[in-house]
């Protein structure tokens, strides 16, 4: 069931609650894929009713990002879900979940700042406000559908971090689950910005999956410098990669690692053609 307004999902999950129901919630961004689908079936697996938020947050992107050209799929994302057994998806335009006329800005609207520690440094040190921009809306979500559970995928794994931070210090009573990256059988992390790349340009991007496989490969041979194992990742770049950064961090806190280990998470952003790529790694268990 496609539904628009709050009002109409805050009904049917009165409902389900007195009902004794578990809930599910998939908050996405549309244009789904493979990856979006893994979160959704677990959510199927796991919960009584599923939801699946399609929303373009236009608070989480910078001026000078894609929130004008990010693909908007609703059609087949709403077809997608139907065929999954999604029980709703919440479709809600910019003015639903903002307010009519509301000017998008921290000057006149409440957002929730995640710490300063965890958004100062990969995706969020080049995209000022944007995990401001995403805490906002997720717990917004949270707030409308009330899940017991929500899924996100691990290839936003600061996100993911944040977002748990979140739910911990705010005390939210919702448990938030990761599950896997996809990838493609050449390696590539499923991303819907994928669609912004030419076929020479998915060849380029397998760069990100390589440097993270081999890192991994150099950790399990007993190379725990830093320096080092970041050496011969740059050596896999070329000039149709611009790397933004390559980073070794804890899985848990985002702390910088002085030598890496099995806590370790390694992430890359990257842009190829131009599009803004992220990957990641754990190099022990997740
Ligand atoms: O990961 C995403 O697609 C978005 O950041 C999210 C969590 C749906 C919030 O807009």
């Amino acid at each position: 069931m496609l539904l628009n307004t709050v009002e109409n999902v805050k009904n049917n999950i009165l409902e389900w609650k007195k009902q004794g129901y578990t809930i599910g919630l998939v908050p996405t961004m549309g244009a789904l894929h493979a990856g979006h689908l893994s979160l959704i079936k677990k959510a199927k697996e796991t919960c009584d009713k599923v939801v699946v938020s399609v929303f373009v947050n236009p608070i989480q992107f910078g001026p000078s990002e894609d929130y004008d050209k990010y693909p908007r799929t609703l059609d087949a994302d709403t077809k997608l879900c139907d065929s999954e057994g999604v029980d709703i998806v919440f479709a809600p335009s910019a003015e639903e979940m903002y307010g009519k006329g509301q000017r998008l800005s921290n000057d006149t609207l409440t957002y929730v700042c995640p710490p300063f520690f965890y958004v100062n440094k990969l995706c969020g040190k080049t995209r000022t406000g944007h995990f401001d921009g995403v805490c906002t809306v997720v717990l917004k979500l949270f707030n409308i559908v009330q899940p017991d559970k929500a899924f996100f995928g691990q290839k936003d794994a600061q996100q993911v971090v944040i977002i748990r931070k979140m739910v911990n210090d705010l005390n939210v009573p919702i448990e938030i689950i990761q599950c896997p990256i996809v990838r493609e059988d050449s390696g590539l992390a499923l991303s819907s910005r994928n669609k912004y790349l030419s076929d020479d340009g998915k060849k380029d991007a397998l760069v990100l999956s390589k440097i993270l496989n081999n890192v991994k490969l150099c950790y399990k041979k007993g190379i725990t410098d830093i320096s080092s194992l970041k050496e011969t990742a740059y050596a896999f770049l070329t000039d149709k990669h611009d790397l933004e950064y390559l980073e070794f961090v804890d899985k848990n806190t985002l702390d910088d690692k002085i030598k890496a280990d099995d806590s370790t998470i390694v992430l890359i952003a990257c842009r190829v053609e131009g599009v803004r790529l992220i990957d990641n790694l754990y190099l022990g268990e997740c």
